[in-house]
């Protein structure tokens, strides 16, 4: 066993992990990076399939992802906007195709009536909610007690309007069905983009991608911490004497054995327990990490060899809360003559899909993006489905997020430290949650917090 001494450890080379790294480093501290896997950036993933270069795990950035660009321009990478000349397509329920502009979906004018009231109402409630501290609104227990399908329930009959902005929360981004998590969760996930009206609004949420892809951030970060990113060391525990909080912390892998005044656990909370700890966590760690849960969603790139759909005007971006398919965008990689879609299959559509074998998979979740796009989408060069869920070392995607009344109840002591164990990931974070600019934020102020320790 190969022993390493350090001031700070750090469990997982994603971009949390990696931009705390970088920032104790850049303060003086020694540290050292354990990474599960054989590779780097955890949910940011570029690799090249059958001659396409797809982005596997986290891809867009947003314009108020303003720690994220920080980065993007640290680290010299340029970005280029997401393909959105011409119309968009709607499926409403009868299996109509219709066309339209903006953010607002071609429904009946009393649907997009309660679509733009209910729109209206949680942004007033999202601008009342603190996303970093969203237990602590006033009225956050009882919007934890409710679940966002019962929530919005109580706002309209409509049921078009409800799926419409259910999806938005629902399918799109905690990518659990509406009734597994509270109506507080959803205000969270709002409140951590600024407002409910952003997520709505395509153009702003998924705005921009790196050149070469997101895994660049992750890349250059360890880049910069030479030899101390150690890949293929899933850490198995963790010791310390809580009697001699300044004695460190001892993280063991099968190989190593890493002795540090601090360790940083930077990896989705719902693994945490894979770790074992001697003395065991505090109870309330024990309980609050069984409050919360992976998304589940498939990312389904299909690569042709032209980007047809421009050819008929449309722009790419799709909708309908009635197909397997419940999303799908332009997703052509920069200067690629080739064109892409990608589309997204949530929550229990999922869990649908991987009953079937992989030939009738693939049929069924092409024959719902040829609903949008025509019968040439049946027909790409290259075909893949971004699976997180088989990942042992993420499990779902693409974040975690609490069950019922686990957000008010447990949400804040989430990043408390443990004696020298501190907590790290997007999943974590308020602004920027479940994306790379809240495993950045996090990262950095998880850094800040060691530094001020001394
Ligand atoms: P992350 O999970 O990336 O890193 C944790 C690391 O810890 C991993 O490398 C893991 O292997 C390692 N690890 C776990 N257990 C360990 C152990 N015991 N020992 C050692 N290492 C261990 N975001 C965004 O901003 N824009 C987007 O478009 C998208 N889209 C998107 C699509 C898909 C399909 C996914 C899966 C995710 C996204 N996201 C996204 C989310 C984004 O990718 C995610 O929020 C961040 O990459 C998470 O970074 P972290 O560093 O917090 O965790």
């Amino acid at each position: 066993m190969e022993r390493i001494d350090c001031d700070v450890v750090i469990v997982g080379a994603g971009a949390s992990g990696l931009t705390a790294a970088n920032k104790l480093k850049d303060a003086g501290k020694s540290v050292v990076v354990l990474e599960a896997r054989d590779r780097i950036g955890g949910r940011l993933w570029t690799d090249d399939i059958d001659g396409a270069m797809l982005e596997i795990g986290g891809q867009w950035v947003s314009p108020d992802q303003d720690a994220l660009i920080e980065t993007i321009d640290e680290l010299g990478l340029e970005t280029y906007s997401r393909y959105r000349e011409g119309e968009n397509v709607y499926i409403g329920e009868t299996g109509e195709r219709r066309l339209f502009e903006g953010d607002i979906f071609p429904v009946p004018a009393k649907t997009e009536g309660e679509i733009v009231g209910l729109i209206e109402k949680l942004d007033a409630l999202v601008a009342e909610i603190d996303p970093d501290a969203p237990w602590a609104h006033p009225r956050a227990k009882e919007l934890d007690e409710v679940s966002f399908a019962e929530w919005l329930g109580t706002q309209t009959d409509d049921e078009e309007a409800k799926l419409n902005i259910g999806m938005f929360i629902a399918g799109a981004m905690l990518t659990k069905p509406a009734h597994a998590f509270s109506a507080l969760q959803a205000l969270l996930m709002a409140a951590s983009a600024g407002s409910f009206s952003n997520l709505v609004d395509a153009d702003f949420i998924l705005d921009k991608r790196v050149v070469g892809g997101l895994q660049l951030v992750p890349l250059g970060l360890a880049e910069r911490l030479g030899g101390a990113v150690r890949l293929g060391q899933p850490v198995r525990k963790l010791r310390w004497n809580p009697e001699q909080p300044d004695a460190g912390v001892t993280a063991v892998t099968d190989d190593l054995e890493v002795h540090a005044k601090r360790v940083i656990l930077a990896l989705a909370p719902v693994l945490i327990s894979r770790i074992s700890y001697e003395p065991p966590l505090p109870r309330r760690q024990h309980q609050l990490h069984q409050h919360l849960s992976m998304g589940f969603v498939i990312k389904v790139h299909a690569v042709y060899e032209t980007p047809f759909w421009r050819a008929d005007g449309l722009s790419g971006t799709a909708f309908s809360p009635y197909e397997l398919v419940h999303e799908a965008y332009d997703n052509t990689n920069h200067g690629d003559p080739r064109g892409t879609l990608v589309g997204f299959v949530s929550d229990e559509e999922a869990d649908g899909v991987f009953t079937l074998d992989a030939e009738e998979r693939k049929a069924k979740i092409l024959e719902s993006l040829s609903h949008y796009y025509g019968e040439q989408a049946k027909n790409p060069v290259v075909y893949y489905e971004s699976d997180w869920g088989s990942e042992e070392w993420t499990r779902g995607a693409y974040a975690a997020s609490f069950d019922m009344g686990g957000l008010a109840r447990y949400g804040a002591d989430l990043r408390t430290p443990v004696g020298p164990i501190h907590f790290s990931c997007s999943d974590m974070a308020g602004k920027g949650y479940q994306h790379v600019d809240g495993a950045i934020r996090v990262g950095r102020e998880v850094a800040a917090a060691i530094l001020a320790e001394g």
